[in-house]
């Protein structure tokens, strides 16, 4: 192909790709304009107010007792690992690329249109998937506390369960609210997020203070228990690695902490979204690498901790699945403080899906801005600044699939999507690096490309531990993705348009 297709090609075609100063130029364009004013420290509780939710809370339990035993800890160390190779990638690309979008954002300036599209509807797993998926979550603690106090709610308000029908009014309920403070502003959002981190850190350090006077030894053995196959386990419940590699499905043992570290990754998925927030703060360059960094630290040391504690107090094979934290209390005859634990789990989780939903309405604004979606989901609010109407719909989309879907798959889902998005997002940071060296870049990653390298490698390890019905769930969302884009986001992208012309 001559040089002059070549150009072509990258101008107009699946990989054209657009700039890093048109990205900035485009936040300047005042009806699109968002209110600058996040910080640091802003952002790290961002983190940790996204971070810290239904992972810790809800999912420890039910992988202890069933991948790996006291060994969660460990699963906890492998994603934390798999987080931080992924955080600085992400904190590389969100400080030369200080645009609202995220991976989505990052990916049109590196890798193309095409790609940023699939990501961009790849994200939808991760934010308002992840956000009706906590709201579940929520819903089930708030049951439990209405069941507590002698009011429980009629079966048809609680969900779909075994198949049959319900709608959770709970879970849809606190989406609609969330949508409503988001609506309102960040500043006033930042604020009730940061009441409420403190509440949700002060109760998982009680967890750690006061569990540790309760850890009898032998529960720690065996802390690896021993491989067992699982029965009935195969077909598409199966790994996709045992599936390729034809194992029997098997728990527990060392590859039990690799499906745990698998399924405990939802209890990381977050720490991305503080670079959504990006346009908004005062001094992205700094801000938001402290921010990813700092957030995920935070986080992992509390998880280790909490795992030990836990799984200290109580066999990992008596763990219970709906509450482990709070039940482990009241295992050990401590029901005060398993009331406090149950009291912080609600607050705490209630800003997990108001930061998800952020997130997804900053990327779908980001889209929009570019034209890849309708132009209703870039509009900016006159007096709050906020994209009022993209919030308002991803709300109402959410909290209707809040009401209707189980929990139990979908965060496997969310998983695969955010796991993908990771990949997406490393090897931009390698091919940035080549095609756009000249950029300033406030925060750079050390050792590449050997760190986006193992961190692209780090994530499809954790992807292939999840079982092949996910895979084929997520694969049945990417094609509808792709048909979307070749019927409306192909020809009405702004930068086609404009390299037409
Ligand atoms: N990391 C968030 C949680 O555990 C999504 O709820």
């Amino acid at each position: 192909m001559s040089s002059k297709a070549d150009a072509g090609r990258v101008r107009n075609g699946l990989f054209r790709t657009k700039s890093i100063e048109q990205s900035i130029k485009d936040t300047e364009e005042p009806e699109h304009k968002l209110n600058k004013s996040l910080s640091a420290l802003d952002l790290t509780v961002f983190g940790v107010g996204v971070v810290i939710g239904a992972g810790i809370f809800v999912t420890t339990g039910t992988v202890a007792k069933n991948y790996a035993g006291p060994a969660v800890a460990l699963a906890f160390v492998v994603a934390g690992i798999v987080c931080a190779l992924a955080a600085l990638c992400y904190a590389e690309f969100a400080s030369t690329v200080p645009v609202a979008g995220s991976a989505y954002t990052f990916a049109y300036a590196s890798l193309g249109e095409f790609v940023a599209w699939i990501i961009g509807w790849d994200l939808v797993l991760e934010l308002a998937l992840g956000a009706a998926t906590v709201s579940v979550g929520w819903a089930g603690y708030v049951q439990s506390l209405l069941d507590s106090w002698g009011i429980p709610l009629p079966t048809v308000l609680l969900g779909p369960s075994d198949g049959k029908f319900g709608f959770n009014i709970a879970a849809a309920l606190l989406i609609l609210v969330m949508t409503g403070v988001l609506v309102a502003g960040v500043k006033l959002s930042a604020h009730v997020t940061s009441l409420v981190v403190a509440v949700k850190v002060l109760v998982v350090l009680i967890i750690i203070a006061v569990g540790s006077f309760h850890i009898v030894g032998a529960n720690y053995s065996p802390f690896i228990p021993p491989k067992q196959d699982v029965e009935g386990g195969s077909g598409v419940t199966a790994t996709l690695l045992e599936a390729i590699f034809g194992y029997t499905p098997s728990a527990f043992g060392v590859m039990g902490i690799f499906t745990a570290a698998a399924i405990v990754f939802f209890a990381y998925i977050g720490f991305d979204v503080v670079a959504t927030a990006a346009e908004e703060t005062v001094d992205p360059a700094k801000d938001v690498p402290r921010g990813i960094i700092g957030s995920l630290a935070i986080c992992t040391a509390l998880y280790v901790a909490v795992s030990i504690v836990v799984t200290g107090m109580q066999k990992y094979s008596s763990l219970s699945a709906d509450a482990p934290l709070a039940d482990a209390f009241k295992a050990i005859d401590q029901p005060f403080w398993a009331g406090l634990i149950n009291f912080g789990a609600i607050i705490g989780l209630v800003t997990v899906v108001m930061i998800l939903l952020l997130g997804q309405g900053r990327v779908f604004f980001a889209m929009s801005r570019d034209g890849l979606l309708p132009k209703v989901f870039s509009e900016v609010h006159p007096k709050f600044r906020t994209p009022y109407r993209s919030t308002i719909i991803l709300g109402i989309a959410s909290a209707i699939l809040a009401g209707f879907v189980s929990l139990e798959e979908l965060s496997k889902l969310v998983n695969i999507g955010t796991l993908f998005a990771f990949v997406v997002v490393a090897l931009g940071v390698i091919i940035l690096r080549r095609t756009r060296p000249d950029l300033p870049r406030a925060f750079r990653a050390p050792w590449v490309p050997a760190l986006p390298i193992a961190s692209v490698a780090a994530s499809v390890w954790l992807m292939l531990n999840l079982s092949v019905e996910t895979w084929l769930r997520f694969l049945a969302w990417m094609v509808l993705g792709l048909v979307l884009y070749f019927v409306y986001g192909r020809t009405h992208s702004k930068l086609g348009r404009r390299n037409s012309a």
